[in-house]
């Protein structure tokens, strides 16, 4: 049997008042559309995502999470053209559907991100259903009507019921598994005479719902919830935040203050980390056991080991930290940056494709781009790897149980064996043999009492 999945995906969002479609706004860094599709299940044969504003976007971050291995599997765009409604969106579908050879159509919302994998897993195990939620104000939501057996009878949109139909509270989620090709026959009969002039999806169900039973699943409002406005969205990611820290705390995490920490869908925390206020974490992170991250650190797209401090205010992008490693407080760690296990980097240290061997130190002040810092290498206050010559980018290659001393300026490409020695102040701008002392500094004079004479002849009254 072959499920389908069809998210809906066409619509302006006017109310968001945003150039960026609707369904790639974020809820804790993650698109809501990424969020529904991640939360389908893997057995799907196919995922036809109906797009139309903003399509070039959508499909261009559709390949992206393709080809980072995201999704749960294969999506196919399809461009609804202009949108006619719900059931229009479905109507476009149908000739992939057929080409799929789908038996079953799971149809989901873009802009409706925090439906659980366990619901979407619930909704695509029944041969038909429609997921419910009651609502104290039904608003502008379709009402669902039921037999006495709760079966599914009929769905009026708000627009369209009657006052007495109106007070319902059950309502339509938006989010439906139905036999193909029975949704097919229903979508073809589709007529737009309706308060809006559109082609509901919603009769399509009603009229499925004639032939055969339709199963009305409850679910809690919170996943549901559809992305509207920017205060919809602000609400979405409380609801998020809210399932998310608490599922880690579950797991054996410290929040000092859940209220203030966002952490993503695609993170990993393990036991005994300890998370101070405001630290964001968001896209593909994995920290280990045991570890502190730092006051209003922000960590994106990293991974780090087991036990790594990493003190406030750090910056860490698409970068590996190793167990045990000391970071910050303000460390930048850049794109390409890896630390193996020991690693001290400390405050206002950047690094870009840096690689520092176990126990090498860079503690304070200093820049290490397209870098190899071998094992226990010192690294002093304030050196710079001037990897930049306005053009091209170059290495610059550091040996194990080296130490540069402070200030000191590596242009690169260039090399430092094992062992050496750079003196303060250097300017190194030629290869350096292993244990070897290389010192770049102008020879340094005094003048017996020239302080004396400079500061007199500076107090002397001008003219
Ligand atoms: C729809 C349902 C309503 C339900 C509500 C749940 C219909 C007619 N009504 O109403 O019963 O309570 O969802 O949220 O289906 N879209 C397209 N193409 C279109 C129109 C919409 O792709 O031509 C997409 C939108 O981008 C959105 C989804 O379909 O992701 C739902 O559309 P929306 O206009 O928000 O539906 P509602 O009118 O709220
Ligand atoms: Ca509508």
């Amino acid at each position: 049997m072959a499920t389908v999945a069809v998210i809906l995906a066409a619509g302006l969002g006017t109310r968001m008042k945003s150039r960026l479609p609707k369904v790639l706004h974020p809820i804790l860094g993650d698109p809501s559309l990424l969020w529904v599709l991640r939360a389908l299940p893997e057995d799907l044969e196919a995922a036809l995502v109906v797009v139309h504003h903003g399509k070039e976007q959508v499909v261009a971050a559709l390949e992206r999470w393709q080809q980072a291995g995201l999704l749960p599997c294969p999506v196919i765009p399809v461009d609804q053209g202009v949108p006619l409604g719900t059931g229009h969106a479905l109507q476009t579908c149908i000739p992939e559907l057929d080409r799929l050879g789908a038996s079953r159509v799971a149809i989901l919302c873009g802009d409706v991100p925090l439906t659980t994998s366990a619901t979407v897993a619930r909704l695509c195990a029944t041969p038909a259903a429609l997921l419910a939620m009651d609502l104290e104000d039904p608003g502008a939501y379709g009402r669902v009507l039921q037999h006495a057996d709760g079966r599914l009878a009929g769905l009026v949109e708000a627009k369209d019921a009657t006052p007495e139909q109106r007070g319902i509270r059950r309502v339509n989620g938006g989010a439906y598994a139905l036999p193909w090709p029975p949704l097919r026959q229903a979508l073809q009969g589709l007529r737009s005479e309706n308060a809006q002039g559109e082609y509901y999806l919603t009769d399509a169900v009603a009229a499925v719902a004639q032939e055969r039973p339709v199963d009305v699943l409850l679910c809690a409002p919170e996943e549901l919830a559809g992305m509207n406005s920017r205060l919809d969205q602000a609400a979405l990611q409380a609801a998020a935040r809210e399932r998310i820290n608490t599922h880690w705390m579950r797991e054996g995490v410290t929040f000092l203050d859940p209220a203030s920490t966002l952490v993503g869908p695609r993170v990993l925390l393990g036991p005994d980390t300890l998370l101070e206020p405001s630290v964001r974490l968001e896209g593909t992170v994995v920290i280990g056991a045991g570890c502190r991250i730092g006051q209003g650190s922000v960590i994106l797209e990293a991974r780090l080991g087991d036990g790594v401090e990493m003190r406030p205010y750090c910056v860490v992008e698409h970068a590996r930290v190793g167990d045990s490693a000391k970071v910050g407080p303000f460390a930048r760690l850049r794109e390409g940056t890896n630390l193996e296990p020991e690693v001290h980097v400390g405050n206002f240290v950047e690094t870009k494709k840096a690689h520092l061997g176990r126990g090498a130190k860079a503690n304070h002040l200093a820049y290490l781009g397209d870098a190899e810092v071998g094992e226990d290498t010192n690294i002093g206050a304030g050196v710079i790897t001037c990897n930049y010559d306005g053009v091209h980018k170059h290495r610059t290659d550091i040996g194990r149980g080296a130490f540069i001393g402070s200030d000191t300026q590596l242009v690169a490409p260039v090399r430092i064996g094992d062992g050496a020695l750079i003196g303060a102040g250097s300017t190194i701008t030629r290869d350096v043999p292993a244990d070897a002392l290389a010192l770049s500094r102008a020879p340094q004079t005094f003048r017996e009492g020239g302080a004396v004479r400079l500061r007199s002849r500076l107090k002397k009254p001008l003219g």
